[in-house]
């Protein structure tokens, strides 16, 4: 397997309007990301990926892009986010951009000109077609509720967008469109970012015929419908990402991880075999379905262990040797990790840490979400009017339309909504926990008052210094990084354990997935004259024999495993 940086880099997300506001506005900015650079050096990090900073009149908090290449004022400046690539840079740290080309925002220059007339130069940058006997083109659904098609007065032609009406799809068989794109990409990566993260960079190409899902003759349309199997891994995709990675990405030394909803083990090689030259890396979303039922991410059901190994040794599986996995538990589209599949009540500091522990010792690329390094939670507002992301609030007006109780919608809120992963940073005990001296955009999350960086930062065995040390460890031992995966005791209904082999070692590592202690039997054939502990959420005395053990509450235990 080639060794590349990005391998052996553990990734930092940055939420910027949620992370540290330096202005007293209520919203986090770039200096106040730059006032932070050392408390990501101290927990050493190797490179940031920040969400989107550009232009946006941010119907969905920047994911709708008025102008690629300045930065929303909001956030600062074009030579702030110079001083923070700067800044990260001196530190020996890198700087992923978000790259968001499926769409724009609608009041984006190419918009404005395209929806003007049908024979504007840019109309075909967006994707228009004409009514179906007064209703929308076909029957496809947006992710944020009703149509993926919006009329406009203008021409008589409704426009196509997958996500909120303010975000047009752009139209990528349209060659000078990509042009733009990979012109605007080489502008960001001359100033000497070190990568991409693509937003759902596997719609970008759709069936070119648009068929409807459940399209009957009928003038009555009963219903929107998911229509991916008409854009998702699309007809195109591989043939515009391969001569982006030919135009653009191959000229740099950087890495690219793709948003890839809705994508296989198998369909996720094709876009990061390394003999394809495409992406670098994918993020699936196997793992954020676990707890979703027939009826989608708002059709909450408990998560299953089982399904946890079998998704995850599916993936270790199918990439090791062709591609490379990126690892996340959660980020700004996820509820919190902890509250989701740890014990933010009876156990917060030991479940935290063993996810922590599964998160830094699986075969890819660790990415920690803002926060979850000092164990942020998932919160619950009183009201709908708390909060502030579109897909929740879309959501709930449709719901609450369609006869779901209040109670029925707020619950599955707080379960899974978006807004759970964007309250403020909690950086102190201070008033509105340290982020803004002003009121925040969003509410913070009133646990801040025991759960912020400052109070992890003087508690030697806090969270954050659990982190710091899974780091440390993943840059000594080349076998957290490279090494292959097994599965161990497979059926093992409260523990999941594997074994990561490279060369003549072994690391085991075994977790207690549950708040009841259980006992854990090394499967025979595993073989060692030498075990050393690297590091566990408990006291454990290194010498225990291991050959069977007893797991308090959420233990995580890693072994290196050696022949004398
Ligand atoms: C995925 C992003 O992560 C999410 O925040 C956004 O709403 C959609 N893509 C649309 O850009």
């Amino acid at each position: 397997m080639d060794k590349k940086w990005w391998k052996e880099s553990v990734v930092y997300q940055i939420y910027p309007r949620s992370f540290k506001d330096s202005n007293g506005d209520g919203i986090g900015d770039l200096q106040g990301i730059i006032s932070k650079l050392d408390y990501l050096k101290m927990l050493g990090v190797h490179v940031v990926w920040l969400c989107p900073v550009y232009q946006s009149p941010n119907d969905d908090n920047g994911y709708d892009i008025s102008n690629y290449q300045s930065i929303m004022d909001d956030f600062g400046t074009l030579s702030d986010w110079e001083e923070l690539l700067d800044g990260l840079h001196t530190r020996g740290m890198k700087l992923i951009m978000d790259l968001v080309v499926n769409h724009s925002s609608d009041e984006h220059a190419w918009f404005a000109e395209s929806r003007k007339s049908a024979d504007n130069p840019y109309r075909d940058y967006y994707i228009w077609r004409p009514g179906q006997n007064g209703l929308e083109p076909n029957d496809w659904g947006s992710f944020f509720s009703g149509p993926a098609w919006e009329y406009d007065e203008q021409t008589r032609e409704y426009f196509l967008h997958l996500f909120s009406k303010k975000q047009p799809d752009l139209n990528w068989d349209h060659p000078q469109l990509r042009r733009e794109i990979y012109d605007m990409m080489t502008w960001w990566l001359d100033k000497g970012i070190d990568g991409f993260r693509m937003d759902v960079i596997n719609l970008i190409s759709k069936v070119p015929e648009l068929p409807g899902v459940a399209q009957e003759s009928s003038s009555v349309r009963p219903a929107y419908h998911f229509g991916g199997k008409y854009f998702v891994n699309g007809p195109h995709v591989h043939e515009y990402l391969q001569e982006m990675n030919r135009e653009v990405l191959s000229k740099y030394d950087i890495m690219t991880v793709g948003e890839a909803i809705g994508v296989t083990p198998e369909e996720a090689s094709l876009y990061v075999a390394e003999d394809r030259n495409e992406l670098n890396m994918v993020f699936h979303f196997e793992l954020m379905e676990v707890d979703s039922g027939p009826g989608g991410k708002w059709d909450v059901r408990p998560w299953k262990l089982a399904d946890i190994k079998s998704i995850i040794s599916k993936w270790q599986t199918a990439l090791h040797g062709k591609g490379w996995n990126s690892l996340y538990l959660n980020n700004h589209d996820q509820p919190r990790m902890l509250s989701r599949f740890g014990d933010d009540i009876n156990y917060p500091k030991e479940s935290a840490k063993m996810l922590a522990t599964l998160l830094h010792t699986l075969q890819g690329t660790p990415y920690i979400y803002q926060g979850e390094e000092i164990g942020m939670t998932n919160v619950k507002f009183g009201s709908i009017s708390d909060y502030k992301d579109i897909e929740i609030l879309n959501m709930y007006k449709e719901y609450l339309a369609d006869g779901h109780s209040e109670e029925s919608i707020m619950n599955s809120i707080y379960i899974k909504g978006r807004d759970n992963g964007r309250t403020p940073m909690q950086w102190s005990a201070e008033l509105q926990a340290g982020f803004t001296t002003g009121t925040p955009w969003l509410a913070v999350n009133p646990n801040y008052r025991d759960i912020n960086v400052e109070q992890a930062l003087k508690d030697p065995d806090s969270i954050f210094h659990y982190y710091k040390k899974l780091i440390e460890l993943r840059g000594q031992h080349e076998i957290i990084v490279y090494g292959s995966y097994m599965i161990l005791a497979e059926d093992h209904e409260q523990v999941y354990a594997y074994l990561r082999r490279l060369g003549e070692e072994q690391l085991l590592v075994v977790l207690n997935f549950f708040g009841k202690p259980t006992s854990f039997m090394l499967p025979a054939g595993i073989d060692f004259q030498e075990q050393k502990l690297l590091i566990s959420n408990y006291d454990v005395d290194p010498l225990t024999e291991i050959i069977s053990m007893e797991l308090r509450p959420y233990e995580a235990r890693v072994y290196l495993l050696k022949h004398a």
